[in-house]
């Protein structure tokens, strides 16, 4: 298949687009560089051998998108495109709204009329809400306690109603747990720009000499240790579900709408990936025990089974190598991407 990765300079797209390849898939990618710096193709196509074409556009930009699937032979979307800092959406949360869906709208407009009938979306475990108890199973209610997370809840609505009203139109709604790690080259990773949101790009720019300590985000919730739990899940695997979704939709044509959880299923607290990341480094990694962060749940875990039995899918990395992973992607990158 010839695959429209949107959001393809991303993190989570950068290492789909090298799964694909190695699965036989041919890409092209659109990206606005908002989140993503343009060295990141070069080393993609040293990685892969293969050029990729690259539209470097806004995707709500509707006639450059028009024009894209006029010009590209494509047979499936996989879609990444989008904001997803949490905190930021609650201080910016008309850029969300706009970005987000106005991105959908125009790639599933413009998917209708070239007749492509395959998109996988970048859903999140954020559509779970807080009230949920992990494990977290694909029929609970979803909801949101962000803009951003309104933002996924939003999308797969949409989505589900157009896929319901478009004969033919096929949705995979992949919700992501917490995606870490680093194609093992340690040529591509993930590079965010500032401060970190998130808890392994902090902890690997300790590691690394960037930063001076972690603030671990509460030291008292009811876990063994006191510090929160979540399903980190290795970005390579993340990205082979990715294909193993979008072959699934083309082995099942009466799907036309279907969520999946991308998790391993296995909760890791805070301190144990401190712990884990020190080994894997051979570097200290200094903490602190602050206060907590507000709206941040104590635990949350994937019920991966689905994806497992419909998709013959499921997270092999372990906790050791994701840290490794990064590590290595850290140490030969420390300031991230050139440019
Ligand atoms: P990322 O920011 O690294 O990648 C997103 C890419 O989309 C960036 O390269 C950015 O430049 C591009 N982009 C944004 N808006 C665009 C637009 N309007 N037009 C064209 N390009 C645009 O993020 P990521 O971590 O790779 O996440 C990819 C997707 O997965 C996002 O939709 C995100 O919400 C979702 N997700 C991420 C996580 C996570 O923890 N990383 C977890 C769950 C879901
Ligand atoms: C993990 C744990 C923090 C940073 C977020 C989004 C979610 C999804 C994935 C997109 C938590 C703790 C973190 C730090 C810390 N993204 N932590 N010190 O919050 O589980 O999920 O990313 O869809 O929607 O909310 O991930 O990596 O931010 O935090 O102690 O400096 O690490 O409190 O317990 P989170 P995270």
């Amino acid at each position: 298949m010839r695959v429209l990765v949107s959001g393809g300079a991303g993190y989570i797209g950068s290492h789909t687009v090298v799964a694909l390849i190695a699965s036989g898939h041919e890409v092209v990618i659109v990206d606005n560089f908002s989140n993503a710096k343009p060295t990141v193709l070069a080393r993609l196509e040293a990685l892969t051998g293969a050029s990729i074409p690259l539209h470097a556009f806004d995707l709500r930009d509707a006639d450059k998108t028009e024009r894209l699937f006029a010009d590209e032979a494509i047979d499936a979307v996989i879609h990444f495109a989008g904001l997803k800092a949490v905190g930021e959406s609650s201080e910016r949360p008309l850029d969300y709204y706009d970005n987000n869906l106005g991105s959908t709208f125009a790639l599933v407009r413009a998917m209708a009329r070239h007749g492509v009938h395959r998109l996988v979306f970048s859903s999140s475990a954020t559509v779970y809400g807080e009230s949920a108890t992990a494990p977290f199973t694909e029929d609970l209610p979803t909801s949101a306690t962000n803009p951003y997370g309104w933002t996924k809840v939003m999308q797969e609505q949409i989505l589900t109603d157009i896929a319901a009203a478009t004969p033919g139109l096929q949705v995979a709604l992949l919700r992501y747990f917490n995606p870490v790690g680093a194609h093992e080259s340690g040529t591509i990773g993930e590079d965010p720009q500032g401060i970190p949101n998130n808890l392994m790009p902090f902890i690997a720019q300790v590691a690394v000499g960037r930063r001076e300590r972690l603030s671990v985000f509460g030291g008292d919730y009811p876990t063994p240790d006191g510090t929160a739990v979540r399903d980190y899940i290795h970005v390579m695997d993340l990205a082979d579900g990715h294909v193993r979704a979008l072959e699934y939709l083309g082995e099942h044509p009466e799907v036309a709408v279907r969520a999946w959880n991308l998790g391993t299923g296995e909760g890791t607290s805070v301190l144990q990936v401190v712990e884990a990341f020190a080994d894997a480094s051979g570097r200290p990694v200094p903490y602190e025990i602050v206060a907590r962060r507000p709206e941040d749940l104590a635990v949350t875990y994937a019920d991966a089974t689905r994806a497992e039995t419909e998709l013959g899918w499921r997270a092999e990395r372990t906790i050791e190598q994701m840290c490794a992973d990064t590590w290595r992607w850290q140490s030969a990158n420390p300031q991230g991407y050139p440019g």
